[in-house]
């Protein structure tokens, strides 16, 4: 009977991996991996959550479900941090994830379950968004969101593209820190996307997945707190993953802004619901984890530092890349200014295949490359290989 299905491709990315293991050169580069990486090439476990681990060990008296809702402290802390004075007071349902991607699904089965026709998403984009949404059975509809050869976010073209939206659409919208570009709104921008969604009654569905890598917690989560006090509804898909370093706990949620108490009460029930008929309750150690975090002023002060230095990592070698890159391909300079832990760079994919063969540099074909991948004693060894395309 298993016959019936046909064998799926292997995810790209995770084939990336699966050769770069493969490879036994010294010095091999690897730029592909979504993960943030430290100078000596790990991804750490962050000091405040091995304290609060230790702690939770010590002090959790059960290991019974939490509920399909989660824990409210959680989700109210982890609120607060993403949303500040623009979510707080706001009617609105929240829900204790496996991961962004678990929210990100919830949102799209609530979408689904509105009615919801089609969801606005720009391009380029995390390649999971569409595979998801299409999954809840939501027609995904496309906007130019940025110019790989020019390196630069395409507003007008959005804008245009989004003026053709009808009331009631879903539009999706990264945060900061955009993956696979860095290249993010301007304050100006997001004033004037959050306008337009506004007048035409469409439903944003903000993911916030890399909060603290760009320019800081607040500023990072500046463009989604302008668009929640323009807009009566909208949702928010926030991902622990890397903020927090949680990856495999799968940490997350999903919020509803809503605009009064009855209507968030529906909503919440709806996604209770949703989240029942398919993992039935979410995982619990990563989010009592942030929750500790975020509750006890020392562990949130701890955390906060070191996030903001793997920021000035990643923020340093931006620096020394377009430095280094820029009298080559003079656009690169943008390197710069983009945010976060990706840029996707203008390389035609033969290019991206002989770094690889021929420098064990890898990257997706794609070109997008994962700035903290890098090293810093490494970097001039990786602009001269790529000066030499
Ligand atoms: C843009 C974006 N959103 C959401 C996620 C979801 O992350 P997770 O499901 O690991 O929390 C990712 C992960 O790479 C991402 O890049």
């Amino acid at each position: 009977m298993f016959d019936a299905l046909t064998r799926q491709p292997d995810d790209p990315l995770l084939a990336l991996i699966g050769l770069f293991r493969a490879d036994e050169r010294a010095g091999k580069v690897d730029l592909g991996v979504g993960v943030y990486r430290d100078e000596t090439g790990a991804t750490p476990i962050f000091r405040a959550v091995k304290e609060a681990e230790k702690r939770l060990v010590e002090t959790q008296p059960t290991k019974a479900y939490v509920g399909p809702e989660g824990d409210p402290l959680f989700l109210d802390r982890l609120w607060e941090l993403t949303t500040g004075d623009a979510g707080r007071g706001r009617a609105t349902a929240g829900l204790q994830t496996p991961g962004g991607s678990g929210a990100l699904r919830l949102a799209a089965d609530l979408l689904a379950r509105m009615g919801t026709k089609g969801i606005w998403l720009g391009l380029p984009s995390w390649p999971n968004h569409a595979s998801i949404f299409k999954s809840a059975g939501l027609e995904v509809v496309t906007y130019p969101f940025f110019d790989v050869p020019a390196q630069s976010v395409q507003f007008d073209r959005m804008m245009e593209a989004l003026g053709g939206a009808a009331p009631g659409d879903a539009v999706l919208l990264h945060a900061s820190c955009h993956n696979p570009t860095g290249a993010n709104l301007t304050d100006d921008q997001w004033r004037a996307v959050s306008a337009l969604i506004a007048e035409k009654g469409l439903l944003p569905l903000v993911d916030i997945a890399y909060q603290g890598y760009g320019r800081g917690l607040d500023e990072d989560a500046a463009g989604l707190r302008t668009l929640l006090t323009a807009v009566p509804e909208a949702l928010v898909a926030v991902s622990c993953s890397k903020s927090f370093g949680l990856y495999r706990e799968r940490t997350g949620a999903i919020y509803a802004a809503c605009s009064n108490a009855e209507t968030a009460l529906s909503v919440r029930t709806n996604l209770a619901a949703l989240a029942r008929t398919s993992y039935s309750m979410p995982p619990d150690h990563g989010a009592a984890i942030v929750s500790m975090i975020l509750g006890d002023a020392a562990l949130k002060a701890d955390w906060m530092a070191e996030i903001e230095a793997m920021r000035l990592r990643v923020t340093a070698i931006r620096e020394r890349l377009a430095a280094g890159l820029s009298g080559r391909w003079q656009v690169l300079t943008s390197i710069r200014e983009q945010e976060g832990m990706f840029s996707l760079l203008p390389l035609e994919e033969a290019q991206v295949l002989k770094l690889r063969a021929e420098h064990a540099i890898y990257m997706p074909t794609s070109g997008r490359i994962n700035i903290a991948g890098l090293k810093t004693a490494e970097v001039d060894d990786v602009i001269a290989k790529f000066l030499s395309l």
